[in-house]
């Protein structure tokens, strides 16, 4: 089994680190997806595994073989790495058509022609291409594009493919539709995939296991069963999910890891606290905004509120409630009235964590 290792890899520009003490095992044929925000270093985590960057302290390695070791001097160039990638910009040679802007890998590493033949029309019958091989790609869509992109990046069966947010140019029903072709060819590959996106569903649809950044850190690495339905931290889940977040004091009273808090107005509701034990004073509550029932439910807090606006979103409405001077959203089948209402919410779907 050769494993992907990042141990303690941080990437400063002048005071800033972009990437900040990133510890990550990656295991062969996994599918891993760096998730989140714009700024938190997946794109600069990525370069450092393709080695297009160098990181400033740390050390990467893929098995016992050591691409970066920045305590020894140890840098392989991306061409001694040999990884497929696909970059945001994932410039492709104008001047070059379909099929040899895919043959470029395979001729780089000197493969005869009549074998280079063969992989070129598999890997344009695997991205759907093979009928435009003669085309430039001035003559393709921004989404077909991308799949020749991707077609030159599996060419050569490397190793390791590295994807940066590759079907950002796709329209929304396109987009769920490249999400299953690409999981589907990356399962019949068998090739281990670091992709990258700031799309949560597409993280969920498509990862073994996801590591959630924020602020050049990793905040929770888990399946996505793990990082949606238990996340460890604040921000995991309003990230993924929409968690509505919410200032709260810490009450005496726990039980197990079930809690006391208290909102600003006084109002007391049972929670349970997932991530480390909770110190007393501010805490933040997190709940989904499909977890909060406008109806009496056995074994919730009641929580009086103020109904407010709501907006029609298709296939269910979200309205907003006011309590406490917070501001909650809630998905409702039919709205309520405005004005002064309840809310109910079970202690299991009440997550504290401590406020850092
Ligand atoms: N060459 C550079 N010089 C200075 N700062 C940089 C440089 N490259 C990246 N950064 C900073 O490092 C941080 C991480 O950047 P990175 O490109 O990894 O973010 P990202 O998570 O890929 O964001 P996005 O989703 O917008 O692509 C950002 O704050 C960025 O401004
Ligand atoms: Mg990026």
């Amino acid at each position: 089994m050769t494993e992907l290792s990042l141990s303690q890899v941080t990437r400063r520009y002048g005071d800033v680190a972009a990437i900040d003490n990133i510890n990550l095992g990656v295991a062969e044929g996994e599918f891993l997806t760096l998730l989140g925000p714009s700024g938190c270093g997946k794109s600069t985590t990525l370069a450092a595994i393709a080695g297009l960057d160098r990181p400033t302290t740390g050390r990467i390695a893929l098995g016992d073989r050591e691409l970066f070791n920045a305590d020894e001097a140890i840098f392989l160039p991306p061409e001694a790495r040999g990884f497929g990638v696909v970059f945001q910009s994932y410039a492709l040679w104008p001047h070059l058509t379909v099929h040899n802007n895919v043959a470029m890998p395979l001729k780089l590493r000197r493969m005869p022609a009549d074998q280079r033949k063969k992989r070129i029309a598999e890997a344009l019958e695997l991205v759907g291409l093979s009928a435009f091989a003669s085309r430039y790609p001035g003559e393709l869509s921004g989404g077909q594009q991308q799949r020749v992109a991707l077609a030159r990046a599996i060419v050569f069966r490397p190793p390791i493919l590295l994807l940066d947010e590759p079907l950002s140019n796709l329209d929304a029903q396109l987009r769920q539709q490249a999400r299953v072709w690409l999981k589907d060819i990356q399962r019949e590959l068998g090739i281990t995939t670091i992709y990258v996106t700031h799309d949560q569903d597409e993280a969920l649809a498509m990862s073994d296991r996801i590591v959630v950044m924020r602020g050049g850190k990793i905040v929770q690495l888990g399946t996505p069963e793990q990082v949606y339905g238990a996340p460890l931290h604040p921000f995991s889940a309003s990230f993924i999910g929409n968690a509505n977040l919410v200032e709260v004091e810490g009450e005496q009273g726990v039980q197990g890891d079930g809690c006391i808090v208290k909102l600003a107005d006084g109002q007391i509701l049972r929670g349970h606290a997932p991530g480390d034990r909770l110190s007393s004073g501010q805490q933040l509550l997190s709940i989904r905004p499909h977890k909060i029932s406008s109806a009496p439910l056995a074994g919730a807090s009641e929580i009086k509120v103020e109904f407010g606006t709501e907006s029609y979103l298709g296939d269910h409405f979200e309205q907003q409630v006011t309590v406490a001077g917070s501001t909650l959203r809630l998905t409702l089948e039919t709205p309520v009235a405005h004005g002064p209402g309840s809310i109910w919410i079970k202690p299991e779907d009440a997550a504290v964590f401590s406020n850092e």
